[in-house]
């Protein structure tokens, strides 16, 4: 499913050479395979179908957010993961009908749940009783009922980097499990709200399905004892976290492994089985293309300078992310780099003691399984624009995203009239 590789000592992206994007669009920028995120989505769903009887793909939004990937991803029947009202009108907007999206998050607001009672949305996914209670209010003015599904948090150790675990009892996410049960009945009396499925999420890029397999466990005990009570739960939600190989030494469960596993405990429930994969279906479809700036020899280190930044790529500054990193043009990996960007901070490095080919300035590399968290956390640190994405799909490629200009990055300050 790699749809990066080289042909003629030069790296491609399906049948485009990565060089000849770069002859024409400034670095750094994102080039996304459009091959690869349909791979990624019809291993996901299609294992998902072959091992349970009703099961829908919400893509979580937040790990890519571009309308092209979303527009993709809709033709290929996906629905989405939304957590503000900014991502379920981008939903919208690309295609994605309104009952196949769900809504998460610890702090929506009454604007928010309004936008989404009035769009009628497939699910709203409750993580609190003071949030349902707002709910209740606005649908129960409007005259509809909310299909809500409680987040449950199972208390379960993700076993993943402590910042993207969300399922343990300390963290912020979801309802004590044990309380679900009053909190059901107590909705299903309500005028406003329709309790429709239980929706759990452990955490992110998790390379173990034990945690998983204690989720999706707790998710079943809670349903049985939910009928017991008469109330009648049709989705279970189990959230995203399927992990992917950022380095070779990684282990991560295939779809069809993950599916065996959820078709196995949640498969006779005779609900429909909700998935809301962000990173595996984009991270490995997409590298960060930039440039070596120069490089510098201290007395101790070699640096490879690039001209992307943490403010491009942040996941190596803030959780300690491994991306693979390559040369554009094929060489032998003799050399030693601490490969970093040109921002004011010593954690704006991408990594250190890389294997690389003798680099000089103007050189082309890639950041590997850069599709997830990459562009959609970017920002405008030390006031560099937004970068440009580039869709490639056979040998042809489109700018899905203009790289900002001065002129973009100023359009919203204001000058104090004071000044
Ligand atoms: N559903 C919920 C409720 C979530 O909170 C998340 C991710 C997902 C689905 C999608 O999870 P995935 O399949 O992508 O693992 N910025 C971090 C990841 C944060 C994940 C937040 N929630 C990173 O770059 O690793």
């Amino acid at each position: 499913m790699n749809a990066f590789h080289y042909q003629n000592g030069q790296l491609y992206a399906e049948n485009t050479a990565l060089y000849d994007i770069a002859e024409n669009i400034p670095t750094p920028f994102y080039v996304y395979s459009q091959q690869g995120i349909l791979d990624h989505f019809a291993a996901f769903d299609g294992a998902a179908k072959k091992h349970l009887k009703q099961a829908l793909t919400c893509f979580a939004i937040k790990s890519n957010a571009n309308p092209s990937v979303l527009k993709l991803l809709a033709q290929a029947g996906a629905g989405a993961d939304i957590v503000s009202g900014g991502e379920l009108l981008l939903a919208l907007k690309s295609g994605i009908p309104a009952d196949k999206i769900v809504f998460s998050g610890v702090g929506k607001t009454r604007e928010e749940l309004t936008l989404a009672v009035e769009n009628n949305i497939k699910q709203i996914n409750v993580e609190s009783e003071e949030e349902a209670l707002m709910l209740d209010e606005i649908a129960a003015l409007a005259g509809k009922k909310a299909k809500i599904a409680l987040r449950i948090n199972p208390d379960v150790d993700a076993h993943t980097h402590y910042k993207i675990t969300t399922g343990k009892k300390e963290n912020k996410f979801g309802i004590d499990w044990e309380k679900a049960r009053s909190l059901y009945r107590l909705f299903s009396e309500s005028k406003g709200l329709q309790p429709v499925g239980i929706d759990v999420h452990v955490g992110s890029q998790l390379l173990d399905l034990e945690p998983f397999e204690a989720a999706f466990e707790r998710a079943a005990e809670i349903v049985y004892s939910l009928r017991d009570d008469g109330i009648d739960i049709r989705t279970i939600d189990v959230g995203g976290g399927l992990g992917v190989a950022y380095q070779p030494i990684d282990q991560a469960p295939s779809p069809e492994m993950y599916m065996t596993l959820a078709g196995r405990i949640l498969g006779n429930l005779n609900c429909e089985i909700v998935f809301e994969p962000g990173r595996f279906l984009l991270a490995q479809s997409a590298v960060l293309v930039s440039r070596v700036v120069r490089v510098k020899q201290t007395e101790t280190r070699r640096f490879l300078v690039l001209d992307a930044g943490m403010n491009d790529l942040i996941r190596p500054a803030i959780y300690e992310a491994y991306h693979d990193i390559a040369a554009v043009k094929e060489g032998i990996n003799d050399h030693s780099y601490d490969v970093v960007g040109p921002i004011c901070e010593s954690s704006d490095t991408f990594g250190t003691d890389r294997q690389l080919p003798a680099m000089k300035a103007g050189d082309l590399v890639v950041i590997k399984t850069a599709g997830a968290y990459g562009a959609s956390m970017a920002s405008n640190y030390n006031f560099r624009p937004l970068c440009a994405e580039i869709l490639v799909n056979g040998s042809d490629y489109a700018v899905i995203r203009e790289r900002q200009t001065l002129d973009d990055m100023l359009a919203l300050t204001r000058s104090a009239p004071w000044l």
